[in-house]
């Protein structure tokens, strides 16, 4: 194919899942873009790439139907190419291709150092790249940037050890590994260059982070976080996803004295129960994750706390839950994510489902649940109202002169002007709802 044929590829790319999936889709997209464009549309594209996430049963099932309509494309369009990448590629490998043949190529979330060659080396063979070479990945990782945005994720962590039973991510993510200090740091300041104000430092398990540094020395989270605070114009972080039992000392402390630390932290707590936590291998008990909560409010008292929660577990019973709502009544969350447990394929829990919770009575408690989830996030939201407060603006709203950001506790915010934006807005709160406040320009 020559060099102009090559220019006039174009590739379409659907991402389900996490800010990790969403992350790899931009390095993706970014590592073929001296051959394809980038559209919007899969009846556009010459390639389409679904980024897949397997986290829960209906996440993995919704992938099979967006691949059924790529099938009949493909009926229109013979020279359509589909692969598929992210964690159902991983999990389900060979078996996917069996299940829907019109896939031309699939490859696993450590092989995307590959994923250059196996878009331009599609022809009539089928491809699957599924090993684990998180090391390669990592060296595409240091290729610059280019994206020009006032917010950006950056991946510092891959995979996970801690083999909580319910939990795929080990087997698709495979082992924990990470970034080298020194292409973290390059990475960042080539955005800020490019106008970058925050990042949000990703990982599996992102408080697990033991990069190396130039002298070879082994960093914690905590160390790399002091190392980006030196980034002149970098001025706000942020970090997710977290394990409590990573939650060390150094860290804690750190919500309190840094400058650039957004006050926000997401730690899922998943249950309130311990004999659930332990059957959950969470390796932690509900009072060691208060402790953490105590010293973290410590630190810094206004912390907007977030977690995820999982409902309905094997042998959850009503106790159980009831422990779950004491939890959460007394931590009180500023934000929450809760889900209905599903059994994944190769867990230990999915081996041991013989004491499964009905599902009306899943539906019932995490009805529950949210109600009190919401009426935390509104009550932690009203104590912002006729506040003044910095606003990162991240885009347009839905209506005309209307704006969107976020604010360091990481709640949105909608604002009016009719004025030129700044960056960062002095934005007074005059509302607040359980998901957003709505403000007014200074
Ligand atoms: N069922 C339901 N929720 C799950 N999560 C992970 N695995 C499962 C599962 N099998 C949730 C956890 C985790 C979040 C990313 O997804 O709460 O923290
Ligand atoms: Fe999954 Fe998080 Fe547990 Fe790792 S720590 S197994 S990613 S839930």
């Amino acid at each position: 194919m020559d060099q102009n044929k090559k220019l006039q590829q174009k590739i379409y790319v659907k991402t389900f899942g996490c800010q990790m999936n969403n992350y790899d889709s931009e390095r993706l997209i970014e590592s073929v873009d001296k051959t394809h464009k980038r559209v919007l549309s899969p009846e556009e594209a010459d390639a389409v790439v679904f980024n897949t996430c397997h986290i829960r049963e209906k996440a993995a099932e919704k992938i099979y139907s967006e691949i059924g309509k790529i099938k009949k494309l493909k009926e229109v369009n013979k020279n359509l190419k589909l692969i598929v990448v992210g964690c159902v590629a991983q999990a389900e490998g060979k078996a996917m291709i069996q299940r829907q043949p019109t896939i031309d190529a699939v490859v696993g979330p450590q092989m995307y150092h590959k994923f250059s060659s196996v878009l331009n080396n599609i022809k009539s063979k089928r491809i699957i790249e599924l090993d684990f070479d998180s090391h390669r990945k990592f060296q595409l990782l240091k290729e610059k940037r280019k994206i020009f945005s006032l917010s950006a994720f950056v991946t510092i962590q891959e995979g996970c050890d801690k083999f909580c039973s319910f939990c795929v991510v080990p087997f698709t993510r495979g082992s924990e590994s990470s970034r080298n200090v020194n292409d973290i740091k390059l990475e960042i300041k080539n955005l800020v260059f490019n106008g970058c104000k925050e990042v949000i430092l990703l990982g599996q398990n992102v408080n697990a982070y033991h990069g190396l540094d130039k002298k070879g020395k082994e960093n914690n989270l905590a160390d790399l976080i002091l190392e980006l605070e030196k980034i002149d114009g970098l001025e706000r972080l942020s970090y997710t996803t977290s394990h409590p039992i990573d939650m060390n000392d150094s860290l804690i402390k750190l919500h309190g004295k840094s400058k650039i630390l957004n006050s926000y932290l997401h730690l899922p707590v998943q249950s309130g129960s311990n004999k659930v936590l332990s059957s959950m291998n969470r390796k932690y008990s509900k009072e060691d994750y208060l402790k953490i909560i105590e010293k973290l409010r410590k630190a810094n008292p206004n912390i907007a706390l977030s977690s995820d929660f999982i409902i309905g577990y094997p042998g959850e019973t009503d106790k159980d839950f009831q422990a779950t709502l004491n939890l959460v009544k007394e931590v009180g969350f500023a934000q929450a994510y809760s889900f209905k447990y599903s059994s994944r394929p190769g867990t230990k829990s999915s081996r041991q489902e013989n004491n499964e919770v009905c599902l009306k009575e899943k539906d019932n408690r995490l009805k529950e649940l949210q109600a009190l989830l919401n009426f935390q996030q509104k009550e932690f939201n009203s104590k912002f109202i006729s506040k003044t407060l910095e606003v990162l603006v991240k885009g347009k709203g839905k209506i005309k002169n209307q704006f969107r950001g976020t604010t360091k506790w990481m709640q949105v915010v909608n604002f009016n002007s009719t004025k030129k934006i700044k960056d960062i807005e002095k934005v007074k709160i005059i509302k607040a709802s359980d998901n957003s406040l709505l403000g007014e320009v200074l």
